[in-house]
This record gives structure tokens, C-alpha cells and sequence, in this order.
């Protein structure tokens, strides 16, 4: 039995224990947060994913205000970080120190400086980093990455990636509309299609990205163009600058030279491949969310099974510094090289 502890029981944290709970061979043996009203059993935070607002039951399990106690006392195997992301560096660090396998929320830090001593904390310990890029586990993007990479449809020409959220009003003492702590939407939301630009395509030569300032007085609405040799058409936008009727969405279309995938989270079904020849077909793709197969993957790593090598600590700092590059592009007006 592999016993895991979560630090921070906001939103993603109670995520993190819906998706442990639902797995064998692993117990939430400890919980950690410093708002004890968090342990009320509510779903409490509702962010901006349905259903994840069902009562919570933490009968049996220790509940600390004191992360070093929990560290001390609760005999861990693995930790997953789920705080503010301005403390997951010292937090992360800690973990390494005490031993523990760390499943760290993205973005994985604010800065590249803070993502490499993560990273090296990592090597020291001989422990697993894994950092918490959900949308290389979400079945679509996840069956896309397998198209493009087969090289079934040909290479891809075109691609345009879209993540757009009502403000998110829910996070503790407000510190996501905090850009100093959160790095605005640029930086906690459009990561998660900055790191799948990546995933799927490579790291590219250049960004070029025009933003908006928004609540979080920074770049809260972002639009980037990812540059490759050849003449590839590659953008992303990201935004929580979205009024709160419109909810959330997320989205894509690639276009390949024999076929355009399209995904759309409002359509059902959500996943289309439309080839140049023949009729669209919407292809069957893996169960669950990314949220349980990134933890489900996670689980069997720290238990010693073999298994794919889907995201390393070294893509998250290279997705950190993907979108820095982009919000210095946006603040200069001009084209950033990486
Ligand atoms: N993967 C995704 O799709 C996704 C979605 C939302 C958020 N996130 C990321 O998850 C992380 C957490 O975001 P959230 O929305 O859950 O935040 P949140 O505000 O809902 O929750 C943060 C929790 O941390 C607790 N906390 C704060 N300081 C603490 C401390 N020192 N010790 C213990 N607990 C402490 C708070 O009481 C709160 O319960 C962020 O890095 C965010 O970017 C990822």
C-alpha cells in the first residue's frame, strides 16, 4: 500500500484525493492545510470543473496545520503539492529532503530559477518529480498527440490551441488574482497549451504573443504565435478574463496534411478526426480525465511499474519558460527567441 499525503486541500487538492481514493493500492494516509474550515468534508471550492463539488469524507486520516509534523509523523511514501504555486518550491524542496516521491501542481513554480532547484532537489534525493501538466493525460489531446506523432495524417501545417475561463474567484485569500503569486492567466491557465505545444511539436524556434492585462493585474488574456522553420501556422489562446456566463471552455484544432483533428469540451461527442478523403469519424479515446490518469500514472511509477515517459521535470521547466518567453514577447512587442 503506498501512503500518500496532499498539501493544500483547495480545489486541486480535493481533486488529488477524489482521483487517490478512487485508485487501489493507495492510501491518503495525511492532509495538510493551515485553513482548518478545508476539513469540513464540503466540496467548498468549486473552480472551473464540473463535478467537483461532491461532500469529502476524511474519516481515518491525519489532518495537520503543520506541514514539518505531517512530514515527521505520517511515514509517506509520496506527497502531492497542491498550494498556491508561489509555495510550491519550498514545499516540493521539503518533501525531497524528507524522501518522498512529489506529484507538484503546474505551473511548476514562477520562475525558472525556482523550477531548476526543484528539479536538482529531485536528482539529489533520487526521487520522482512529476509535475501536474493534466492535458498530456486528457484523452483527446492525449489521442491527438498519438496521431500527430504516428504520422498517420502527415506532418501538421496548422494548429490553433484554445483555453478561455470566466475570472477565477474561488482560490484562498484571493492569491490567484494575484499575478505576483500566481503569474496571471499567462502563466496558470495557457501553460497547460504552451506545455502541449510542446508535447506535441516540439519546443519552438520563437514566440510572438500579444496580451491583455486583466484582474490579476498581468497578462490575463494571452494570444501566441509559436514559430517553427517551415511554414507551419501554430497559435494558442488563454484567457480568465471571460465574463462568468461563459463558463469555461477548451479546445482545439490541428490540421494535418491528411486530416484535421478537432476537439471541442462543449460538443458531444468532444473528439473529431475529419480526413481529407472520406467521412469525419469521432475515434473512441481512453477513459477518465487527465486529473486520474496523470495521478493513476504517477501512482504506478512510485510503485516501481514501468511506465511511459509522458512528462519530465525538464519539459516542465522548458513549459515555464515557454511562457515566460511569451509574456516578454507580449511586454516588448516583438518576437522572443528560445
Ligand atoms: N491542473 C489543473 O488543471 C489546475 C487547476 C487549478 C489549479 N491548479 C494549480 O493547483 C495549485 C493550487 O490551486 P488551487 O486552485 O487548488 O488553489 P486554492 O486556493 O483552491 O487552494 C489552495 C489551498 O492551499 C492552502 N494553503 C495555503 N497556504 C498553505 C500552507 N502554507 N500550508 C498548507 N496549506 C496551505 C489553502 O488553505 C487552500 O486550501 C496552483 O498551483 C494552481 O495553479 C491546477
Amino acid at each position: 500500500m503506498i501512503r500518500v499525503g496532499i498539501v493544500g486541500l483547495g480545489f486541486m487538492g480535493k481533486m488529488h484525493f477524489r482521483c487517490y481514493q478512487a485508485l487501489e493500492g493507495v492510501q491518503v494516509a495525511a492532509i495538510c492545510d493551515t485553513d482548518a474550515a478545508r476539513f469540513e468534508g464540503q466540496g467548498g471550492a468549486v473552480g472551473n470543473i464540473e463535478g467537483a463539488e461532491a461532500p469529502l469524507d476524511f474519516t481515518g486520516i491525519a489532518r495537520y496545520d503543520d506541514f514539518d509534523r505531517m512530514l515527521a509523523e505520517s511515514e509517506l511514501d509520496a506527497l502531492s503539492v497542491t498550494l498556491p504555486t508561489y509555495l510550491h518550491k519550498p514545499y516540493t524542496v521539503k518533501a525531497f529532503e524528507a524522501g518522498l516521491d512529489v506529484l507538484c501542481e503546474k505551473p511548476m513554480a514562477l520562475t525558472v530559477a525556482d523550477g531548476q532547484e526543484m528539479f536538482a532537489a529531485a536528482r539529489q534525493s533520487g526521487k520522482r518529480l512529476q509535475i501536474g501538466h493534466c492535458i498530456r493525460f486528457w484523452p483527446e489531446y492525449a489521442a491527438a498527440k498519438e496521431l500527430i506523432t504516428s504520422g498517420r495524417y502527415g506532418q501538421v501545417t496548422a494548429a490553433t490551441f484554445q483555453r478561455l475561463s470566466l475570472t477565477p474567484g474561488w482560490s484562498w485569500q484571493g492569491w490567484i488574482l494575484d499575478g505576483g503569486k500566481s503569474g496571471g492567466a499567462a502563466v496558470d491557465l495557457h501553460i497547460h497549451d504552451s506545455d502541449y505545444v510542446q508535447y506535441a511539436l516540439g519546443m519552438p524556434k520563437a514566440v510572438f504573443s500579444r496580451a491583455a492585462r486583466g484582474p490579476s493585474n498581468d497578462y490575463d488574456h494571452i494570444v501566441t504565435q509559436y514559430l517553427y522553420d517551415g511554414d507551419r501556422a501554430i497559435t494558442a489562446e488563454g484567457s480568465w478574463s471571460m465574463a462568468p456566463a461563459f463558463g469555461f471552455e477548451m479546445s482545439f484544432h490541428v490540421v494535418l496534411e491528411k486530416a484535421t483533428l478537432v476537439y471541442d469540451c462543449t460538443r458531444a461527442p468532444t473528439f473529431k478526426v475529419c480526413p481529407t478523403e472520406g467521412e469525419a469519424f469521432h475515434p473512441e479515446v481512453a477513459s477518465g480525465d487527465g486529473y486520474s490518469n496523470e495521478i493513476e500514472h504517477f501512482v504506478k511509477a512510485v510503485r516501481g511499474e514501468r511506465v511511459a515517459e509522458i512528462i519530465t521535470p525538464q519539459q516542465s521547466i522548458d513549459s515555464l519558460r515557454l511562457v515566460l518567453a511569451e509574456k516578454r514577447s507580449a511586454a516588448a512587442g516583438e518576437l522572443v527567441y528560445l
